[in-house]
C-alpha cells in the first residue's frame, strides 16, 4: 500500500543509540534493469537481492504482461524467461507502474520499437510527473505516444513497426531517458548513441554489457558518448543486485543524527555514479570506515561502520548533484544537526521526483524550526547542531518514501517527536525500514500522537 490506500501516520522519537546491523533491501534501479533485460534475453535469468518493494514488483508484473515469465522462487530470488529482443507481446490490459517514475519510463524505452501498443498509469505521484522527457526521443525511433497534457500519464504508447537508429543528446541529467533510450535502441537496426553532459548511474550500461550487448563508452571530462549496436541476441545471465546504497543513506544518516550511535551496513554499492552522498558525509565530518571492499554483481561493494559523530554544514558542487540525487532527502535532514548551513546547489530534478522534493523538505524543515532558503535550483538548510533541532510537528510525505524516511530519521534526534502524516509510501522501496530502524534501538511507533 503505497498511499493508495488508508494513509499510515508514523512517529519518530528520540532514540537512545541506534546499535548492530542494518541490513537494507536490494539497489532498486538495478532490481528494475535486471527483470528488464531478463525479459529481453532468450534463456532463464536468475537473480537474487532482488528488492521486493512495490516499485520493482509492478515491474514484474509488467514484465509479464509484455510476454515473460517472470516467477518469484524464494525471497529475493527470481527468475525470468525472456522473450528475446524485439519479442515483447501486446499487453491486454493497462500497465500500472505504481509510483515507480524508473520503471514506467524504462518499459516505455523498453517496448518503443516493437511493434505493439500499450497504455501506461501510475498512482496520483506518477501521473503528475513529466514524461515528455522519454516519450519525445522515443519519437526519434518512430514510436508514437499520446498522452495527457505535459505528456502525463495515463499515456498511450505504439511502438515503432521499423525502428531507425538514433543519435540523442540527454538535455537533463536523467538516467531513466539515457536508459530508456538505450533500451529502445535494442531493437533498432544499427547504432544508437546516446550523450550525456553529466555522468549519471551507469547501471544499464554495465548490465548490457553483462548480458551481451556491444556498447561502448567515451569518456571527456563529465560528457559521455554512449554507443549500443542495435539488435543484439541477449543471453540470459545470473544477477546477485547488492545492496541499495539509497536505502543504506537511512541508517546511515541516522546513526549520525543518534548520538552514541554505531551501527554497521554491510554490502553496500558504491559505484561511484551513486556515491556522492558518502564523499559529501565525509566532508562534513561524518566517521564512516569503508570495510572489505568488493565486487558484487560487477558493482563495487563494501561494509559501511558509520559512528555518530560532530558535524559541519558544507557546500556540496552542483556537479555531485547526479550522483547522490536520491539522497538530498535525508542528506538536508541530516544538516539540521549539523553546525552551521549546508547548501545544495544543481538540484532542480528534485522538483520533478516523487514529490517537489525541495519544497517538501523545506516546509517540513520549516514546520520542525529549521529555517531554509529555497531557491529553484538550490536549497540551503540551517543546522542548529546536534542537540538543536526542535521537532515537534506533523509534516506530510506527499506519497513520496524518501521524504517520509528522511524525517523519521531526522525525529529519531529532535526534541520533540516527529509525525509523517503517511509512512505508508515506504513500501515502494523499503518494505523492512520500520523493523530495521526499530531493530538497531530508534523509536518509530504507528500512532496518531
Ligand atoms: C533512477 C534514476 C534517477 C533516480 C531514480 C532512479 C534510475 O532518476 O532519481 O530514483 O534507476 O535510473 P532520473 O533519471 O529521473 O534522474
Amino acid at each position: 500500500m503505497s498511499g493508495h490506500g488508508t494513509p499510515l501516520p508514523m512517529t519518530a522519537r528520540k532514540s537512545p543509540p541506534l546499535k548492530g546491523v542494518a541490513e537494507v533491501p536490494g539497489d532498486k534501479s538495478v532490481s528494475h534493469r535486471a527483470l528488464i533485460l531478463g525479459a529481453l534475453a532468450v534463456g532463464e535469468t536468475r537473480v537474487t537481492g532482488l528488492l521486493e518493494g512495490e516499485d520493482v514488483l509492478d515491474t514484474a508484473k509488467a514484465m509479464r504482461a509484455l510476454g515473460a515469465d517472470v516467477a518469484r522462487q524464494g525471497p529475493g530470488e527470481w527468475s525470468v524467461h525472456g522473450v528475446g529482443t524485439g519479442g515483447f507481446a501486446e499487453p491486454d490490459n493497462v500497465i500500472d507502474c505504481g509510483n515507480s517514475g524508473t520503471g514506467v519510463r524504462l518499459i516505455m524505452g523498453a517496448m518503443a520499437t516493437s511493434p505493439i501498443t500499450a497504455t501506461f498509469t501510475g498512482d496520483a505521484s506518477l501521473r503528475k510527473r513529466p514524461m515528455g522527457r522519454v516519450t519525445d526521443p522515443l519519437a526519434l525511433f518512430g514510436a508514437e505516444a499520446r498522452g495527457r497534457k505535459g505528456g502525463r500519464l495515463p499515456l498511450t504508447l505504439t511502438g515503432a513497426a521499423d525502428p531507425v537508429p538514433v543519435t540523442y543528446e540527454v538535455p537533463v541529467p536523467s538516467a531513466q531517458v539515457k536508459s530508456a533510450v538505450l533500451l529502445a535502441g535494442l531493437n533498432a537496426p544499427g547504432q544508437t548513441v546516446v550523450i550525456e553532459r553529466e555522468a549519471t548511474r551507469d547501471h544499464t550500461e554495465r548490465m548490457l554489457r553483462g548480458f551481451g550487448a556491444e556498447l561502448s563508452v567515451e569518456e571527456d571530462g563529465p560528457r559521455r558518448v554512449i554507443t549500443l549496436t542495435g539488435q543484439p541476441e541477449l543471453v540470459a545471465q545470473t544477477l546477485a543486485v547488492p545492496r541499495d546504497p539509497s536505502s543504506a543513506a537511512f541508517p546511515v544518516c541516522a546513526a549520525l543524527i543518534v548520538p552514541g550511535s554505531e551501527v554497521l551496513v554491510p554490502g553496500i554499492g558504491l559505484n561511484a555514479t551513486r556515491a556522492g552522498l558518502f564523499t559529501t558525509l565525509l566532508e562534513m565530518g561524518a566517521d564512516i570506515t569503508f570495510e572489505n571492499r568488493r565486487e558484487e554483481g560487477g558493482e563495487p561493494v563494501a561494509d559501511l561502520r558509520v559512528r555518530h559523530s560532530p558535524l559541519t554544514g558544507v557546500e556540496v558542487p552542483p556537479e555531485r548533484a547526479a550522483s547522490m540525487i536520491d539522497e538530498f532527502p535525508v542528506l538536508s535532514a541530516l544538516a539540521a544537526f549539523a553546525e552551521g548551513p549546508t547548501v545544495m546547489r544543481g538540484v532542480k530534478e528534485l522538483r520533478v521526483k516523487e514529490s517537489d522534493r525541495i519544497d517538501a523538505m523545506a516546509r517540513g524543515l520549516e514546520a520542525c524550526g529549521i529555517t531554509v532558503e529555497e531557491e529553484e535550483d538550490m536549497l540551503t538548510v540551517h543546522g542548529r547542531g546536534p542537540d538543536g533541532v526542535p521537532g515537534g510537528a506533523t509534516v506530510a510525505s506527499h506519497l513520496d518514501h524518501r521524504i517520509a524516511m528522511s524525517f523519521l530519521c531526522l525525529g529519531l534526534g529532535a526534541q520533540s517527536p516527529v509525525r509523517v502524516d503517511d509512512a505508508s509510501p515506504i513500501a515502494t522501496s523499503f518494505p523492512a525500514f520500520e523493523a530495521l530502524i526499530g531493530g538497531l534501538g530508534g523509536a518509530l511507533s504507528r500512532s496518531n500522537s
